[in-house]
Order: structure tokens, then sequence, then C-alpha cells
């Protein structure tokens, strides 16, 4: 394992507009163009900022120990390349809110708000790391199919797939930008990250909670247990959106992010 600063990492991102700077951290097993919608339709009164994490879309893979820890400070380095030095929106979908709650642990002076989109505080469960190992064993033999395939019919709400052929189709391109040594890492971070349970009750930044009210892959119970112990938060529950409310329902969910960002003026 090389040394930390043996590891040059180049971090892909794309950015767009001007004004209150927001950091749009992808899920799994996604990359930026997850947030393509939002680099457009926030643009107008935010920099919106969208990184690859390593291993997908265009960022090569991290030779490091992969972390959620790791990916936070990856996903700093880009402020950082930026010179961007004032406190930005920190938000994340599901592995990115992982990524969101550590950078909001790690370095709070950073963080003037968070978005917490389909994610939880909790740790995985010992069944769930069972599962995360079973899945790296999976993706060594055989590839990433056996994650975007597995997970493909679980990520929307049922009236989406149904209704919205185009989002469907959408999906399976943003999952062609994942390969073999990002998930391998992603899942090793994500099966090995803290327990944030205790962390969200001393979040004092103004927190944007939204959650799809079919979500198969993460309840909106988890969504309410933080909703129950952030201090200042917003709840958003989205109808008709599954684990990915910012594609199934963009206008809802960019009108809430948009409120949220407008009242952090
Ligand atoms: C995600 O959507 O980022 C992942 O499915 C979250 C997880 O597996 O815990």
């Amino acid at each position: 394992m090389p040394s930390k600063e043996e590891i040059t990492l180049t971090v892909h991102f794309e950015e767009s507009g001007a004004g209150i700077p927001i950091l749009l951290i992808h899920g799994f097993p996604f990359y930026r163009r997850l947030w393509s919608g939002q680099l457009e339709s926030l643009s107008g009164i935010a920099h919106v900022l969208v990184p690859d994490l390593p291993g997908f879309g265009d960022s090569p893979a991290s030779l490091g120990a992969p972390s959620v820890d790791q990916y936070a400070e990856d996903c700093l380095a880009v402020l950082d390349a930026l010179n961007i030095m004032e406190p930005v929106v920190i938000g994340g979908l599901s592995m990115g809110g992982y990524i969101a709650l550590a950078a909001a642990r790690l370095f709070p002076l950073r963080v003037r708000g968070l978005i917490l989109c389909s994610t939880r505080s909790g740790a995985d469960s010992t069944e769930a790391k069972a599962g995360r190992d079973k899945t790296i064993a999976q993706v060594k033999e055989s590839g990433t199919s056996v994650v975007t395939d597995g997970m493909y019919p679980k990520l929307l709400s049922p009236e989406t797939y149904q209704a919205k052929p185009a989002v469907a189709a959408e999906l399976k391109e943003i999952m062609k930008g994942a390969t073999v040594e990002g998930v391998l890492a992603a899942l090793t971070a994500m099966r090995d990250r803290p327990d944030s349970t205790s962390l969200v009750p001393n979040l004092h930044m103004p927190t944007l909670i939204i959650h799809g009210k079919d979500d198969q892959v993460i309840p909106p119970t988890e969504a309410e247990a933080m909703a129950k112990a952030i201090p200042h938060n917003d709840l958003h529950i989205m109808d008709q959106a599954g684990h990915l409310p910012n594609l199934e329902q963009p206008e809802e969910f960019d009108r809430v992010v948009k409120k949220f960002l407008a009242n952090l003026l």
C-alpha cells in the first residue's frame, strides 16, 4: 500500500453557474452524470460542482485504502483546487450522503449547509457487511454487472419505471460509468464506514433531508430518524420517487433545493 503522500489523485469534476458553492456527491454505482439536471437547473443561483469519485466516470481509481473519509477529502480537494475557502453546501445521495456526513465531521467549518438525500446515518449491520463481502467476491469474479443488474430494478419507484422510460434508460447509462476498481473500493468504504448516529445531533449547520417515499434501497424511516436527531433540519419526503428523487421528480427536487439555498443567503 503506498503512503498517503505518494497518492496523487485526480478527481474529475464539472462545474456551472455562479453564487453560493454547492458540491453534489453521487451515490453508488453512479458518477457525476447523476447530477446533470441539477448542474443546469441550479446554475442560475449557485456555483454547482459535481465530482466523479475515484474509479467512477472520468476519475481514475485510487491506489489508497478506500474509506468514506478519504472520499470526503477527495471531494474537498476539488474546492482547494478552485481556491474555494468559504463554507459550501455539501449534498450527497445515498453513499454520497455517507461522504457528506464524513465531510461534516472532518471539516465542519467548511460546511455551510448539508443536503442528505436517500441516505442514512447508521453504519452497516453485521448482515449488511456480510452482504458487501459477498458482492465484493462476485464483482472480483465476474465484474460490475452483478451490482448494476442487481440494483437496477430497485432504484426507481414503480411509477417511474412505468411512466418515465427515458429516466430508466438514463439510469442504465449512468451505471455504465462504474469500473471494477471503483465498485470494489466503494463497497469496502461503505462496509467499513463509521456510524454517524452520534454525530447527527451535533450537526449545527442547516440540513435538508430529501427522501423518496418508495425508496427500496434505504427506507424513508431512516430519513425520519435523522430528522428527529438533527437540530436544524427540513425533511422532505417525495411522492412517486424511489432512491433517485433528483432524476425521478426533478422539478420538485430542484424547487426544494433552491428554497434551501435561498434561505442560506
Ligand atoms: C447507494 O445508492 O449509494 C448505495 O446503494 C448505498 C448503499 O449501498 O448503502
